[in-house]
């Protein structure tokens, strides 16, 4: 047993990007996406073996990660990856850049579903290349894509696919993977697959689909984008890696990063070998906090429903909430008031909105929780409860 319920080291002092942006004030961080868990031991331990050796020069990937990866994707997702087409790369923000540089400039230039994750909005733009950003739909419980107008689109270009998707936490379904590969293929699309959150599945009845896995070699212009940055938090170890199956892709894909972007870190690569090969049952306990986290989160929003519709999430530790009805211009700046810091949907193109972070220790969760909802009662005199 990993004790994932302890509560949180303190991140002060440590240059934490979500803590040090409300250093000094009382707003605890919901925002961006790394968690506040203790990484696995089996992780530590290795860095920690790591570190002893004492020498840290430059590092091309090790052969052991690589194997670690391949035996990784295969076992937990069934895919076949040589380690040919595997790039290496401190991120897959840089990777978000480097796939609109290199295929976004025909046609139809960069799509991507809306909202979502600011870097899928902001890498067109880095690489002058035009946006089409185009609002998923909600069908019943589930968001999917607009197809109609998907298919209007033109033709060339480069489609920029979150799957499971960053913020609204859906996972696409074969049957609509197949359908945007076909229309990828009429169209001449590139597809570009960030899956950074594939192993975050929070719905038990729920697979990943990768989207590599309904493609041919030679046949679909794909890449696939992964890191353990997410599932183990190690974000600040910067190690990810892109998937291209085509020589062309690889080759344009790698033109531009050329004496751009640096290697991997060690570090990096040791967290990477470690997660992947030892992570698992700590993964599993984190299923379960975040699970239970996830339960806690709608239980008590749900008490506000004339305020805030959470709508049911698959995967990923974001809850995304529609906070419109709040009588106020930015929601996200009447919690902050309020001391809870959650990212402000305009970010993701959904102004309004809001996405509450829930990786952390239930404690830090609660008193969070216990804010917002001292926040909301504020507004009016009596809460009602509502079923999730
Ligand atoms: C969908 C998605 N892609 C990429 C990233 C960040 O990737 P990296 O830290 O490897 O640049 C995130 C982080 O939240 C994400 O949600």
């Amino acid at each position: 047993m990993h004790d994932l319920l302890a509560p949180s080291p303190d991140r002060a002092g440590t240059g934490s990007v979500k803590w040090d942006r409300y250093r000094g004030r009382d707003i605890l961080p919901f925002w961006v996406a790394d968690m506040d868990f203790t990484s696995a031991p089996s992780i530590l331990e290795a860095l920690q073996r790591r570190v002893d050796h004492g020498v840290f020069g430059y590092t091309q990937p090790p052969p052991e990660t690589v194997g670690a990866t391949r035996e990784y994707l295969h076992g937990r997702h069934g895919l076949e990856a040589p380690a040919e087409w595997m790039v290496w790369l401190p991120g897959l923000v840089p990777a978000l850049n480097l796939a609109s540089r290199a295929f976004g400039h025909e046609g139809a230039g960069v799509i991507t579903a809306t909202p979502v994750y600011p870097p899928f909005l902001t890498a067109p733009q880095n690489a002058r290349v035009p946006l089409q950003g185009i609002p998923l739909v909600r069908t019943g419980n589930r968001w999917t894509f607009d197809w109609a107008t998907l298919e209007a689109l033109d033709d060339g270009g480069l489609f920029l696919l979150c799957n499971p998707h960053n913020p609204v936490g859906a996972c696409f379904r074969q049957d609509e993977l197949v359908a945007l590969r076909d229309l990828a293929r009429a169209k001449g699309w590139v597809v570009c697959t960030d899956e950074i959150h594939c192993d975050l599945i929070l719905e038990e009845e729920v697979e990943h689909v990768p989207f590599l896995s309904l493609t041919e070699p030679g046949r679909d212009r794909v890449l696939a984008l992964y890191s353990p940055s997410k599932t183990y938090n190690l974000p600040g170890l910067a190690c990810a890696y892109a998937l291209l199956p085509g020589e062309e892709e690889r080759l344009a894909f790698r033109r531009e990063a050329a004496g751009l972007i640096t290697e991997v870190n060690c570090f990096g690569y040791t967290g990477c070998t470690a997660a992947y090969r030892e992570g698992e049952s700590w993964r599993q306990e984190l299923l379960a906090v975040l699970r239970a986290n996830r339960d806690r989160v709608y239980e008590v929003l749900g008490r506000y429903p004339d305020w805030l519709t959470l709508h049911p999430m698959e995967a990923t530790y974001l809850a995304w909430m529609d906070a419109r009805r709040l009588p106020m211009d930015s929601p996200a700046r009447f919690f902050e008031d309020h001391g809870v810091g959650l990212s402000d949907g305009e970010d993701f193109g959904a102004p309004g909105w809001l996405r509450l972070n829930f990786g952390c220790p239930p404690d830090l969760l609660e008193e969070g929780l216990g804010r917002m909802e001292r926040a909301l009662a504020g507004l009016r005199p009596t809460a009602t409860t509502a079923p999730r």
